[in-house]
């Protein structure tokens, strides 16, 4: 696969990942408030790359709670006034990461499954609307609570992929009585998507 990765359509689904994921390997790491609230629909590049006054962050923040952000009352302030004091009006402007296509394998190349391969899609298909559907939408294209897992590089980086669920991550409550069995399981499952 080494080669043949990043020809093609493959550089520019890449492109498509780094503007989209909600996380990227060299993204800063950033305030639980903007994880927790932000980054189920946006990157941190995304974010960080706004300039705005107080006013206008508070504006966004109240668009984004009408969009399906879940920032319960008492933390709009202090999310409000993160973002105003790291992404205003003083920074300077945004200088993007630069990436070689080596970062780029190292980070969105697909890697072998090993103890995940060979899950059965039916049993995945199961305890996927079982367990993840009412966040991550029945069809996989995310929701207000979850964002989507759909023909995602991620589903093919498989220790990457069970990390998260395994121990939960921001509003991901932790996933740590399945088996490895059921994660290859889902694994076959979510590729489906
Ligand atoms: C449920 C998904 C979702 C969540 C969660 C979310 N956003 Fe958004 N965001 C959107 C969508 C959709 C748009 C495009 C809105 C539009 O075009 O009017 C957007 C647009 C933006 C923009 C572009 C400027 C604008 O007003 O359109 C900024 C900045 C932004 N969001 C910041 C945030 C911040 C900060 C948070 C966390 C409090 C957040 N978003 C949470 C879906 C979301
Ligand atoms: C209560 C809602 C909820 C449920 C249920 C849930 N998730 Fe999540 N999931 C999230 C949220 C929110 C995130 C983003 C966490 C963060 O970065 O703050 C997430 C993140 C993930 C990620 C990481 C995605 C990435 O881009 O890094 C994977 C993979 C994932 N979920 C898979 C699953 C699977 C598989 C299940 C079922 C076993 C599941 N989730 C159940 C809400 C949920």
């Amino acid at each position: 696969m080494a080669r043949g990765f990043l020809d093609g359509d493959r550089v520019k689904a890449v492109i498509a990942m780094l503007l989209l994921l909600p996380s990227s390997a060299w993204a800063e790491p950033t305030n639980a408030l903007v994880v927790n609230n932000c980054l189920q629909c946006h990157s941190d590049e995304m974010l960080a790359q706004q300039r705005l006054t107080p006013k206008q962050w508070a504006a966004v923040v109240k668009k984004m709670i009408g969009w399906g952000a879940p920032v319960e009352p008492e933390n709009v302030e202090p999310l409000v006034a993160w973002l105003a004091a790291h992404y205003n009006l003083e920074q300077p402007a945004y200088v993007p990461p630069r990436l070689t296509t080596a970062d780029a394998e190292a980070a969105f190349g697909p890697l072998p499954d090993g103890p995940y391969k060979g899950g059965s899609q039916k049993k995945g298909k199961a305890l996927y609307a079982q367990a993840c559907a009412s966040c991550h939408g029945a069809d996989g294209h995310g929701s207000p609570t979850g964002m989507n897992l759909a023909d995602r590089l991620l589903s093919w980086r498989a220790a990457e992929f069970v990390q998260p669920v395994r121990v939960g991550r921001g509003r991901m409550p932790a996933f740590s009585t399945l088996s490895r069995a059921d994660f290859a399981a889902l694994l076959a499952y979510v590729r489906t998507l």
